[in-house]
Order: C-alpha cells, then structure tokens, then sequence
C-alpha cells in the first residue's frame, strides 16, 4: 500500500516520526536545527539500510512479518539506498537523523508496512550498529592501507640495499645502521598499529541490534539471526551497556591516533633528512610544493600537513574521552556528538596514507652526500668500546678510555680510523692491528651481532621474512 507524498504528516516538523501523540506543540525551530545530525550522519545510511533489511528479515523468520511484507522493505529499502548514491534524495532535517528519514522515506512509499520496520528496536541500539558496521568497514580500509604502506618500506630494502644511514639518539649521531635495518623499523611499527585495529575490532563487531532503547524488547526477536546476517561474531550481551557503549570508538580513534603519531614521526624525520643541512634525501616532486615568492623553494608540505594532521586525529580521541565522560547509563543524547569525531579521525588518516605511500616508494637517498660525512660523529666509538670489553676491560673502563680517545681525535681534527696504532696501545698495550677491523661505519655495521640489530645478516633475514609477510614480490 503507498500513500502519496501530500497525505505525509512528517513534512510538519511537529510529526517526525519520534514525536509521539504525547506532545502538545511542534517543536522550536531553533531546537530543531540545533539537534539535527542528518548533516553528518548521511553517511551512514548504507549501514542502516543493511541493518534495516536485517532486522525486516529476522522479523519475518520470526513471523512478525510476513515474507511478502519483508521484500517489500527491502526492495524499497534498495531503491532508497541507490537514491541516495545518486544524489536524487532529498534529506529533510526536521526528519534530525539518518535512520528517521530512511524510515520516514519507507512509510511514505508503503505505508503501514513500513510503519512495523521499527518493531523490536530502538534508534539507540540502530545507532550502534550502524556505526559499528561503518567503523568495520573503515578498520578494514584503513588495515590494506598500511599494509600498503608496510610494502612500500620493505620495497625500499632493496633499492637502498648496503646503504649506510647514521642513526640519531637525541637527534645527535649515535650509530651506524643499515637503511634496510631504518625501513623495517618503520614496518615494525605499523604492523603494531594493525594488530591493535585487528583487536579492537574484535571487539566492536559485536552486534547491539535488538537490545533496544536500554532494556530489550518483550517482541520475540531472534538476535543471533541479525548478527549473523550482518557479519557479526557475537552479541553485545547486556543491553544497558549496549545503548550507552561507545568504547569501540575509543579504542578506534586510540589506534587511529598511534597511526598519526608514527606517520606525523616519519615526516619529521624525512623533513629534516630533505633539508640542505641534512641533504639525505631527495622526494618526489609531485609530492612537493613551491613558493609563491622564492622561485628556489620546492618544499615538502604534504610532510609537513601529515605531521599537523596527527592533530585532529589526537583531538578526535579528546573529544570521544570527555563526550563519554560522567554518562550516566544508558543512552545519552550526548552520543550523537561521537560521529564527526570519528569521521574526521578515519578521514584524516586514510587521507594521509594515501600520500605516504607513493612519498615512500617515490623518494630517493642521496647516497653520495650521506657516503661524505658518513664517518664524521664518531659513529664506531661504541663499537671500539665493545672491543674493548672483549677484550676483557670492565664495560665503565672502556666507556671512559673511549671518551678520552674520542676527545683526542677531536682535537686532531681526525676519525677513529684516522688515528695511529699507538694511541689505542696507551688504552691497552695488548692492543694490535685488528682493532682497525671494527672502525669505520661499514666494519662497525658488519660487527653487530645481536638478534634485533642491524647486524647484516640479521636485516636480510628480517627483510626476507617481512617480504613472505607481506607477500612482496
Ligand atoms: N541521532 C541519534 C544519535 O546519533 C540517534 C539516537 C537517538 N536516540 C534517542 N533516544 N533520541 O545518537
């Protein structure tokens, strides 16, 4: 049965379909602008539609519906959906959120039909579940992106293979590392970030749908049905928690925040790495900018918008943190003001992937400028240290001989290498030639030895592995 669109009550902001008979006036206009989140929460309606065309199912399975009047829901629930995509409906704000004008597009296309769709549910348990099926989808989006981005560091092993990067303690030079040993650490780093999203996605793909307003409902509904049709592993198990319970998206946007740190890190350091001073690297020019005024300047701002953007996505996770602060079980209306934070967070982050990667694979080492000044900052010293200790000088001792010796060459003006043998005999008289094998960044490299250093062999075990990984050919 249709009723046509002018005998639609809901036009009159006094009859969106949660206004009951209970009001005795239409509500402010000031209020309904102010309460409205069909501006954002659009973008939730292809969850809502799935999860209404669950439910209409699990109500006929039921038998509270009849299949007749289920695929009447859902065809017309598709026909919506496709509207939707195509630009052609219209939202109405006096309808305030996603799920009233979806509902209300349905009533108006088959009456009462449409009017049993609500049965056994809730908007607050609707609400859950749309934004757990949308922050689903997005962890899913957003795990192939950093797997993405994991390749595009593996793949920079062997483009950089044998280079020799100085590695930095306090910014100051520390010691020598493998680039490979640099880029693995990098993919170390996002493979945390994606078992964390892999968790918190345990769980949140639970399914709230069902539990109701706050309570449940005493219709006979079959919650499992809904969960399975929807792809979730399991049922949120109490409804109270389930209609206040925004924790998945407080996990989401922790992970999404450690994602942004890490990226907002890398830039830093390529920043300073493609500066004269440093002139380790050189990106991509269709990755850079130039200045309106300094005809020289190619500069790296989508480096420097990725570190800013890790700011929104930080004040994403503030936001969510004090929304659900002191609520008292169970929905508050507060909740409404989880989804731009969340959006902004997922945005923010797959926006800055999606540069990340191809920066990764595009940018190039300046090997021959990094080659130059490679030996200068003493980059062996703890590796002559530890030469030392072999040789059986408590650890403290050869820590100090070496600082004196560092202090030296200093003064020469010359390297480790550079000095002559008798200056290591004053350390120890034992000393001979091969204290010469482990000098210079490429022996004091070659000398590691310890699982989880640059030691080389050690890198191509690791950078073979994350290649089977990522099955990176
Ligand atoms: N637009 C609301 C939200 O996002 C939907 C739930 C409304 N529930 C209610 N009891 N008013 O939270």
């Amino acid at each position: 049965m249709t009723e046509k669109p002018s005998q639609n009550s809901a036009s009159r902001s006094d009859a969106s379909p949660s206004r009951s008979g209970a009001f005795d006036a239409a509500v402010d206009q000031r209020v309904q602008r102010f309460s409205e989140s069909i501006s954002f929460d659009r973008r939730l309606f292809r969850q809502d539609i799935a999860g209404s065309i669950a439910h209409a199912r699990m109500l006929s399975d039921q038998g509270i519906l009849t299949a007749e009047e289920a695929d009447s829901i859902e065809r017309t629930l598709g026909q919506i959906r496709d509207e939707i995509e195509s630009g052609q409906f219209v939202f109405r704000e006096e309808l305030e959120d996603i799920h009233m004008n979806i509902e209300q597009a349905l009533i108006d296309r088959i009456g009462d039909v449409g009017r049993k769709l609500h049965t056994g549910r809730s908007r607050n348990d609707q609400v859950s579940t749309d934004m757990r099926l949308w922050v689903r989808d997005a962890i899913d989006q957003l795990d192939a992106a950093l797997e993405d981005l994991q390749r595009a560091f593996v793949g920079r092993c062997d483009l950089d293979r044998g280079v020799i990067l100085p590695a930095y303690t306090h910014l100051q030079r520390a010691q020598p590392v493998l680039a490979a040993h640099y880029w693995l650490a990098y993919a170390e780093k996002f493979q945390r970030d994606r078992d964390r999203l892999a968790d918190c996605r345990k769980r949140l793909n639970l399914c709230p749908l069902g539990t109701a307003a706050l309570a449940g409902t005493s219709i006979d509904i079959d919650r499992e049905n809904t969960a399975n049709r929807l792809g979730f592993d399991g049922l949120v198990e109490n409804s109270l928690d389930s209609s206040s319970d925004r924790d998945y998206l407080l996990e989401t946007a922790f992970c999404l925040s450690t994602i942004a740190i890490h990226l907002s890190g890398w830039a830093e350091e390529w920043i300073l790495w493609s500066t004269v001073e440093f002139d380790f690297i050189s990106l991509p020019h269709e990755f850079c900018t130039g200045s309106s005024i300094m005809p020289q300047k190619i500069n790296p701002d989508v480096l420097e918008l990725t570190r800013g953007k890790s700011a929104p996505v930080v004040g994403s996770l503030q936001t969510l943190l004090l929304l659900t602060k002191g609520l008292p079980l169970a929905y508050n209306r507060d909740l409404q003001e989880d989804k731009r934070p969340m959006f902004v967070a997922v945005d923010t982050v797959s926006g800055c992937l999606e540069c990340a990667i191809p920066l990764v694979k595009g940018a190039r080492l300046k090997v021959d400028s990094i080659q130059r000044r490679l030996e200068k900052g003493f980059l062996d010293a703890t590796t002559l240290m530890e030469y030392l200790i072999k040789r059986g000088i408590p650890q403290r001792k050869a820590h100090h001989l070496i600082g004196s010796l560092v202090k030296a060459a200093t003064g020469k003006g010359c390297t480790l290498t550079e000095l002559p043998l008798s200056d290591f005999r004053a350390l120890d008289p034992g000393i001979d030639e091969s204290v010469f094998d482990v000098l210079g960044c490429e022996n004091a490299v070659a000398a590691f030895q310890s699982f989880g250093s640059t030691a080389p062999a050690y890198v191509a075990s690791q950078v073979k592995s994350w290649k089977t990984r990522l099955n990176h050919v």
